[in-house]
């Protein structure tokens, strides 16, 4: 698949005005993206886990303009106007115009909510960008509705990437590739893609509880984390590494060994924050309560024989991933030992999911 390929015929239909709701979950690495070419390509393979009740519910509204002038549209949280989320909306659109000729013909009203709070640390840039990108696909698919179920997915996934690089991740479920990978067939940087390959029962049901250590505001944006690759002095070994513990992860899925897992992605995890801790300027994102629970989770581990790991994304919170049938224990464990170290004791339990659905 080529760009252009996503470039539309002319529309067969003409459609004046209605509106479309997507839900679309957020998800968590295993092996991360960090660092980015131009267009949103990224430099390394990634694969996550697709969540469940963490997700955004968008409605997108539509009605045809008199002249197709510029954007023109309005954003809402939660019923509330939100106008500071308008830039990115532009920046998206504008990224976007040459493979949707439409936008400029209507007038939009965005409405979005998030199921987790809107200040808990927890990024809806994938979610959101990937709602709204399964809301746009269906103003396409109301134009072309001879459009194929495979192009529309792959679409959306190419749109919400032009968003934000891991949205591209969101659309379907359980386990999401994004980046062209040499074992992986069909993989691409422009798009995500369903994991192809079996996943062995240890890995079904996967349990996410993602302890909230940090609710605030990001301390650096994804933008700018990721132009940190750009000219880092372990950046082309950190590429190669992201391949190598995709290409290990495949016989881990199959084989369903766990400690193989925990292996590869906490080691994943504080990579990332290694290329964040040794870039310039650099940064610790990590809390002293994160290396807190870190170390609490690595005693529990040795002391109960649980294969409970930790992740990290580009801040502050730990996501705990294990086995559902380790549910009770390791909540307990939160309850009594890690709740402590959590802003306000809050965390927020999730799990594998199974994607994007139309409302
Ligand atoms: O999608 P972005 O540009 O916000 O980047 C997200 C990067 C990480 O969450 C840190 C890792 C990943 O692969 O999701």
């Amino acid at each position: 698949m080529k760009e252009e390929q996503f470039i539309p015929k002319p529309y067969i239909n003409s459609i004046d005005d209605g509106s479309f709701t997507w839900s679309s979950p957020s998800n968590i690495a295993l092996v991360k993206y960090w660092g980015k070419k131009q267009h949103q390509i990224p430099e390394n393979p990634s694969v996550s886990f697709t969540l469940s009740d963490c997700k955004t519910i968008t409605k997108l509204s539509f009605s045809k303009k008199e002249s197709a002038s510029d954007f023109s549209f309005e954003v809402f949280l939660d019923d509330e106007k939100k106008d500071d989320f308008k830039p990115k909306i532009v920046t998206f659109f504008k990224r976007i115009e040459n493979y949707l000729p439409f936008l400029k013909d209507y007038h939009f009203k965005i409405q979005t909510s998030n199921s987790f709070p809107h200040s808990s640390g927890i990024a809806s840039s994938a979610s959101g960008m990937s709602a709204l990108a399964l809301c746009l696909m269906s103003i396409e698919r109301a134009l072309n509705p001879k459009m194929t179920n495979e192009y529309f997915i792959q679409k959306a996934s190419f749109l919400a990437r032009l968003g934000s690089g891991s949205a591209c991740r969101s659309l379907e479920g359980d386990l999401v590739v994004w980046g062209k990978h040499k074992d992986i067939d069909g993989s691409s940087d422009l798009f995500g893609v369903k994991y192809p390959f079996r996943v062995h029962e240890n890995f079904k049901n996967y349990q996410d509880t993602i302890l909230l250590v940090d609710k605030g505001e990001k301390q650096v944006s994804s933008t700018v984390g990721h132009n940190l690759m750009h000219n880092h002095p372990f950046a082309e070994e950190r590429f190669k590494q992201a391949h190598k513990n995709l290409s290990n992860l495949i016989s881990v899925f199959k084989e369903g060994n766990i400690d193989a897992f925990v292996e590869i992605v906490e080691s994943e995890a504080l990579t990332l924050h290694a290329m964040m801790m040794t870039s310039l300027p650099y940064f610790v994102l990590m809390k002293p309560n994160t290396l807190e629970i870190i170390n609490k989770i690595w005693t529990f581990r040795k002391q109960t024989g649980s294969k409970v790991c930790f992740t990290l994304d580009a801040g502050a919170n730990v996501h705990m991933l294990y086995p559902e049938k380790e549910t009770e224990t390791v909540l307990k464990f939160v309850n009594n030992e890690l709740v402590a170290y959590c802003q306000n004791g809050h965390y927020i339990c999730d799990k594998i999911g199974f994607g994007a659905k139309q409302l």
